[in-house]
């Protein structure tokens, strides 16, 4: 076993539901092996500066008590900087020496995939670190802390928001975070049986969004006793066009790890279908049939975008994200302590701890189109007309267990 008494732990990127339980199984499972764990504050930019800081958060039984597992965020804090970035050509000597500073001999680092390239280049330097996936997008090869907060959230809002959407007869469009990947949207629209959902992985045909938002809204308004009806759309924010350009407002900048942010997929295609409404002579046959129609006031069913923003990876995380966080944190210590750096931890199924090298851990995963095509065939919209579900049965007596 390599000789560690010190871990930091670093938590970066955009924060997410489990980070806590990630801190409280790292601080708890070293504690257990007599080795000590402090925080690195404020991500990569803590490290880069933790030779300046006067002292560190020791990580004892009475702090980490008072760190709460099932709270979203990071009690350790974060910040959207990569290492390989910072304008400071002595930047790695100086994260040395912090280290050294405070006795700190090894990382454990948990973020995605910006986060593990900079565990690849730590520790390719000589740092020791190991990295434990984290981000709600779930871009990466394995499952990541976060996801299942973030699905919940998303599930929870885009139900609730039926019940506005039904007492208006509105259109509603929620886009949601999830960066270039749709697993997210994906995932918290099906989970709250939303009527389209839209994801970065299908360009999307606007006139197939329509003729499915035409049929099911005006069906289901001519169906209601009370001529109530709406139409749920959830967009996931990195949406495409058939060229493969991104629908997002491009006046919204870069952050700091240098990605475009993104913003206005939901406006976009709320803005489509009130076009298509508007020319529609369909529409306003529908509007004096259903009692909706109001000279000069109400011609067309209206359409409105809403955008939760941040709030997905807020408040409280999942308990799914609570368990494997604190078992992600704890083996990321096992792992150290063996000596492994530049590499991520998998999973823990039984006695046995899945991990693999960063590298490969970071590339990125997109959602499986052929796992989009089943639920097409259950009715559901996904912005193109529904491809036929192809299947292969397989009989096994050791079910592989990957969440989400
Ligand atoms: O990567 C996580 C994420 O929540 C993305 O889904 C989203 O695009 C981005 O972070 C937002 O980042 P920030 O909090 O820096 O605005």
């Amino acid at each position: 076993m390599a000789s560690i008494k010190r871990i930091g732990v670093i938590t970066s990127g955009g924060d997410c539901g489990g980070l806590n339980a990630v801190i409280k199984g790292i601080a708890r499972e070293a504690y257990a092996l007599g080795v000590e764990s402090v925080v690195i504050p404020n991500g990569y930019a803590g490290l880069y500066n933790l030779v300046d800081l006067p002292e560190v958060v020791l990580l004892n039984a009475d702090r980490v008590s008072r760190i709460e597992a099932s709270l979203a965020g990071s009690e350790a804090g974060h910040s959207r900087v990569k290492i390989s970035k910072i304008a400071d050509p002595r930047k790695y000597e100086r994260i040395k020496e912090g280290l050294k500073k405070f006795g700190i001999d090894a990382l454990i680092i948990s973020g995605g995939d910006d986060t593990g390239s900079v565990v690849v280049d730590l520790s390719g330097r000589g740092i020791p670190c190991v990295h434990v996936p984290k981000t709600m997008d779930l871009d990466l090869q394995p499952y990541s802390v976060g996801g299942d907060s973030a699905i919940n959230r998303i599930a929870v809002f885009a139900r609730d928001l039926k019940t506005t959407g039904l007492s208006h007869n509105r259109i509603l469009v929620i886009e949601v975070f999830g960066r270039y990947v749709g697993h997210t949207a994906f995932r918290g629209g099906v989970g709250a049986e939303v009527d389209c959902i839209l994801i970065p992985e299908i360009p999307v045909d606007f006139d197939y969004v329509y003729k499915h938002m035409k049929t099911t809204y005006f069906a289901r308004i001519e169906r209601s006793d009370v001529r109530a009806g709406t139409y749920i759309i959830v967009v996931a924010e990195g949406i495409q066009n058939a060229n493969g350009e991104m629908l997002i407002d491009e006046s919204a900048g870069v952050d700091a790890f240098g990605h475009k942010k993104l913003a206005g997929a939901g406006r976009y295609v709320r803005q489509q279908l009130e076009r298509r409404l508007k020319k529609d002579p369909a529409v306003l046959k529908f509007m004096k049939r259903v009692g909706m129609y109001a000279p000069g006031v109400y011609l067309v069913p209206e359409v409105r975008e809403v955008t939760p923003g941040h709030l997905v990876r807020s408040g409280h995380s999942s308990a799914f994200d609570v368990i494997f966080g604190h078992r992600a944190g704890a083996v990321a210590v096992f792992l150290l302590l063996e000596g492994k750096t530049g590499y991520t931890v998998v999973n823990v199924i039984g006695d046995k701890i899945y991990y693999m090298p960063t590298s490969e851990a970071i590339k990125r995963m997109e959602v499986d189109l052929n796992e989009v095509a089943l639920f097409e065939s259950l009715g559901t919209c996904f912005g193109r007309p529904p491809r036929k579900y192809d299947y292969e049965l397989i009989e096994t007596a050791e079910p592989k267990r990957r969440h989400v």
